[in-house]
């Protein structure tokens, strides 16, 4: 089995690595000491200050740290890696092409795209390679989110779209659950109850949705009863303005992405 390895041991490295079953080999390195502690102790794995000592031991490393110390990681582990090491980055933003003049050619190059949804296991990561990177690089990636949620493969230019839409989503879709609990205190209940009824109806209605794997428009036709207070209430949702300001929303969001890439 590969050893796996971690640059900075953040809330998405923690995500990750809660989804490894088998962490006896795992090595991270992390700059804030407390935090290397918390998670050395949280998860029973090795954890250092030095990224060099990582890039040595591993055959996987994730890049978790946030972008601007891509650059800084880089200039420390130059020439560190083993042979055959494959970088596995989760920095938004940073292409193959970037990761590639900073990690050099040594590295066998793994892009991806997760969202916060992996720490509840029910992750979404878009992978993409470098045209030089083996097949089973990829696959190993592959598996180890597999683990944390869903994965798919996809095309490095499909990653402006994957960031707006599953990696910035997690925000979206809590915004959407704050504004429902705001209407139901709007209402007059109380905002712990608002907020339990709207929670629970989304996390009820994305499950039920996976699960069955019902299309989209049956399901609400199917709440929405005729003349019922769904359908009142479809009224004024359904106006083209909303799915406008969705998409307004994510092309920003993959603007964004383009622009820091
Ligand atoms: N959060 C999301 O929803 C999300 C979604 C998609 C992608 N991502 C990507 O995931 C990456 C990590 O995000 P995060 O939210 O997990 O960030 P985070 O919680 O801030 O974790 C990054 C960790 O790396 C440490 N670090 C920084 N420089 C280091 C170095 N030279 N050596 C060792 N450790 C170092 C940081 O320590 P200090 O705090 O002391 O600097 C911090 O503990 C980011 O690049 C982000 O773009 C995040």
């Amino acid at each position: 089995m590969e050893k796996i390895g971690f640059f900075g041991a953040g809330r998405m490295a923690e995500g990750i690595l809660s989804a490894i079953e088998d962490r006896k080999g795992v090595f991270m390195a992390e700059k804030n000491p407390a935090r290397a502690e918390e998670i050395a102790k949280r998860y029973g794995v090795r954890v250092t200050g030095d990224l060099k000592a990582v890039a040595r031991e591993c055959d996987l490393v994730f890049l978790a740290v946030r972008p601007q110390d891509v650059d800084a990681v880089a200039a420390e582990v130059a020439g560190a890696f083993a042979a055959g090491c494959a970088l596995a980055s989760i920095v938004a933003g940073k292409t193959l092409a970037k990761l590639r003049a900073a990690f050099g050619r040594r590295v066998r190059l793994v892009r991806v795209m997760p969202n916060l949804a992996l720490r509840a296991k029910a992750g979404m990561c878009a992978i993409c390679a470098a045209p030089s990177t083996p097949r089973a690089a990829v696959d190993a990636v592959a598996r180890i989110l597999g683990r944390a949620g869903e994965t798919v493969v996809l095309k490095e230019r499909d990653f402006d779209a994957v960031t707006a839409l599953s990696g910035s989503g997690p925000a979206y879709f809590a915004y959407m659950e704050a504004a429902m609990a705001e209407g139901g205190v709007a209402l007059g209940l109380k905002p712990d109850v608002a907020r339990l009824l709207a929670g629970q109806t989304m996390y009820g209605t994305a499950k039920f949705l996976r699960e069955s794997g019902m299309e989209l428009q049956p399901f609400i036709d199917g709440v929405c009863t005729k003349g019922g207070t769904t359908a009142a209430g479809m009224k004024f949702l359904a106006a083209p303005q909303f799915k406008k300001i969705v998409a307004r929303t994510l092309a920003a969001a993959a603007r964004r992405s383009a622009e820091l890439a």
